[in-house]
């Protein structure tokens, strides 16, 4: 399995995976329970849910535990993602999240939105990428 534009993404599957997690959240401080399902480009569909700390600052995104089930089930590269409220919605992912998001999947990563699928280049113009730490690390 490997992307193309003509790409076959169980959306629809994915969503549901997602809304799933999002039934597990641990979220009694915002009341916002948020689940993120992926696919990666191997074919594996993992999941994260955000997970939150009396400290509010402690607080971990569903995106952070997907990127961490992504390794902890063998690695590789993220393909596509949804991530969802408990209303079963669409959520974009915070900013610091699309970053994460980006370590894991590039510039072609696919995102559900509420309008479709976009990639995470248009959700994350110019990001700060390996290349820019490379061409501008001190020697
Ligand atoms: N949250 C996520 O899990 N992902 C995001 O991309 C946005 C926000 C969580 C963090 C916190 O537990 C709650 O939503 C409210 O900010």
């Amino acid at each position: 399995m490997s992307p193309s534009v003509a790409d076959e993404i169980d959306w629809p599957g994915l969503r549901e995976t997602a809304i799933r997690a999002a039934k597990r959240a641990y979220a009694p401080y915002s009341g916002l329970s948020v689940g993120a399902a992926g696919l990666t480009r191997d074919g594996r569909v993992i999941t994260g849910c955000n997970v939150e700390n009396a400290s509010y600052g402690l607080t971990l995104c569903a995106e952070c535990g997907l990127v961490s089930a992504l390794h902890a089930s063998g690695g590789g590269r993220l393909w596509a993602v949804s991530v969802v409220a408990a209303d079963g919605l669409p959520l974009l992912p915070c900013g610091r999240c699309r970053q994460v998001l980006w370590e894991a999947g590039g510039a072609e990563l696919r995102v559900d939105t509420a309008q479709g699928p976009q990639t995470l280049a248009a959700l994350l113009p110019e990001a700060f990428t390996p290349a820019d730490l490379a061409s501008r690390r001190e020697p």
